[in-house]
């Protein structure tokens, strides 16, 4: 059956409209210049993600600081120095994974996101997902898991957990910017990178 839409295109309602796959050339297109929340008006730089585009591993962090705002790019300040350390430790680095944020612009004052913000932006990163199709999903502390993980994620209690994320498997780990703030915490999440390193030893088996 064909309706003529106000706009006089001709619609067959029997058919699904033809769809093609999404693709990172149209993702870009479609993100770049977004507006969909306040964040857009303050920003110098929308952070869109960097690294593998095919990559076993994803690291998804909160969102861009100071930093990632001026330059464009993911996790290039102090925080993101200390992530380079950690993944370094376990035989990764930015070639090999992919790095991206639950909001691609920089909250004032480095705040954490607010939920109206997160929704506006999380489509994005549901994009960037199913094109990477990881094996696996870190978490970066505690925003980003309990926007993916579950609302009453407890990172204290549940860093370094396994849980499933849409048939993927997914940890949270302490984000780097609360073990530059607290270097007491680093034994543990040494301890979760090792247990990241087994999971990605293992795909390869
Ligand atoms: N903190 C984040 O969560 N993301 C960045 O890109 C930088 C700092």
């Amino acid at each position: 059956m064909d309706w003529i839409l106000e706009n006089g295109i001709i619609e067959d309602m029997d058919n699904e409209p033809e769809r093609s796959p999404d693709s990172w050339e149209r993702l870009r297109a479609d993100c770049a210049g977004c507006m969909s929340c306040e964040l857009g008006k303050t920003r110098t730089n929308l952070v869109f993600g960097v690294g593998n585009e095919r990559a076993d591993v994803m690291f998804i962090g909160e969102g861009p600081g100071e930093q990632e705002d001026l330059q464009g790019e993911p996790f290039v300040g102090p925080a993101g120095k200390l992530l380079d350390i950690m993944m370094e430790i376990i035989g990764l680095d930015r070639t090999k994974v992919y790095i991206a944020n639950i909001v691609k612009c920089r909250p004032p004052r480095n705040r954490d996101p607010l939920p109206d913000e997160q929704a506006a932006c999380i489509g994005w990163l549901h994009r960037q997902i199913a094109l990477v199709d990881p094996k696996i999903i870190v978490f970066l502390g505690r925003i980003a898991a309990m926007a993916f993980i579950k609302p009453d994620f407890r990172i204290t209690r549940e860093h370094g957990q396994w849980f499933d994320v849409n048939g993927r498997k997914a940890m949270a780990i302490y984000h780097p910017s609360a073990l530059l703030r607290d270097p007491g915490k680093r034994p543990e999440t040494f301890v979760d990178l090792k247990t990241l390193q087994r999971e990605i030893n293992a795909l390869h088996d």
